[in-house]
């Protein structure tokens, strides 16, 4: 297989670099952010709206669609790209962390994991192999193995246990995916993921056993599950480091501007998060002076836009009274226009430091933007 990566810069100071992500559906230059679409549409946005951003890749979950509309709905429109409507690249993630934290009941064997939806309560059971098959008939561009993903805190009996299953079924994931290339039409990739828990040494295993299995991509997973966020860079960190440099790197499940600066200073190249569209949703929006509620007091009658830096059309626009007056009347307007401002302000933030990697000074942007940015305005 040819290489799907090329590292385009690296910066001498950190382990930050640019790359281009050569995928079935266009490329994608990293690092990137993508929007998470787990319903295949990423909430209160048009895929207008996401190509006006500029996003060439978006994030969905195999587990939600899976169970609603189902895969025959999704076959019969010829994948997910169709169905959708969106030409340009989809990830999607296996449903490993969904089914952990949505499923009200889940068994996890040897074969597979047993759950119950939570949308009917019927059960279901995915198996690593089927969760290969569902992503290749939704024609994923990279599809993510089944994985075990422990929150903070589990002891390190349950940590080794969730990585041997892992491990185990990221090998017979990448037969079944290399079974669906060779049937000739299935073009995505296969990314494995490192788990580990917060335990140096089984991070060191699972990456290990991860490299020896030579995929196109690595995912760091287990990451953002209600540790600190020292402890969160401190493992980041650690397991960035001992993946091989030429490979695209993935953290799973980050999207505050901090944590996505700390991935990039640390050679992740790509991260996605619900957080900028679900808190844009509770009316909480980015500034590079930090966030804010748009509902808080002060904003009834500032008729300044959300971020005089912001050159978003929401900015362009509407003012901050407008948008706190369309949040206390609940009016629908307010999640679509605060979504589409924080993911515009992620997308510049990731075009700022790949400009910064480009110009060898990725630190110094790191300590500008933070600099400014933990202020806050609250
Ligand atoms: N999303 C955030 N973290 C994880 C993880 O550890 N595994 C998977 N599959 N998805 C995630
Ligand atoms: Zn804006």
């Amino acid at each position: 297989m040819g290489s799907i990566f090329a590292i385009d810069q690296q910066d001498s100071s950190c382990s930050a670099r640019t790359g281009t992500l050569d995928l079935p559906h266009g490329k994608v230059s990293t690092p990137v952010f993508m929007p998470v679409g787990t319903n295949a549409t990423v909430k209160a946005l048009t895929r207008e709206d996401l190509k006006e951003i500029g996003f060439d890749i978006v994030l969905s979950n195999t587990y939600h669609l899976y169970l609603r509309p189902g895969t025959e709905v999704i076959s019969a429109a010829n994948g997910l790209h169709n169905f959708m409507g969106w030409d340009r690249n989809i990830l999607t993630d296996s449903g490993g962390f969904q089914v952990f934290s949505l499923a009200p009941f889940r068994k996890i064997t040897e074969e597979g994991v047993k759950f119950r939806s939570h949308i009917d309560g019927s059960y279901h059971f995915l198996s690593p192999e089927k969760v290969v098959e569902v992503q290749a008939l939704f024609g994923s561009d990279i599809q993510m193995q089944l994985d075990v993903c422990t929150p903070w805190g589990v002891e390190r009996k349950e940590a080794v246990r969730a990585l041997e299953t892992t491990s185990l079924w990221m090998n017979r994931a990448k037969q079944a995916w290399e079974t669906e290339l060779a049937k000739g039409e299935y073009k995505g990739l296969f990314f494995p993921i490192v788990q580990g828990n917060f335990f140096k040494e089984l991070r060191e295993e699972s990456a290990k056993r991860v490299i020896d299995a030579d995929c196109p991509g690595i995912a760091i997973g287990g990451l953002s599950v209600g540790e600190s966020e020292e402890l969160f860079l401190e493992f980041l960190n650690y397991t960035a480091a001992l993946l091989p440099k030429e490979k695209p790197r993935y953290v799973m499940g980050i999207g505050t501007p901090e944590y996505i600066l700390g991935a990039i200073e640390n050679g992740i190249d790509m991260f996605d998060c619900v957080f900028p569209t679900r808190t844009g949703r509770n009316g909480h929006v980015f500034t590079h002076k930090g966030c804010f509620a748009l509902k808080k007091a002060e904003n009834t009658l500032n008729f300044s836009p959300i971020d005089e830096e912001c050159g978003c059309k929401v900015c362009r626009s509407y003012s901050r009274a407008y948008l706190r007056h369309l949040f206390k009347a609940q009016e629908i307007l307010c999640s679509m226009l605060a979504s589409y401002h924080n993911l515009y302000f992620l997308n510049d933030l990731v075009l700022k430091a790949r400009r910064a990697i480009g110009e060898n000074r990725f630190l110094e942007f790191k300590k500008e933007f933070l600099g400014r940015y933990e202020q806050s305005e609250e």
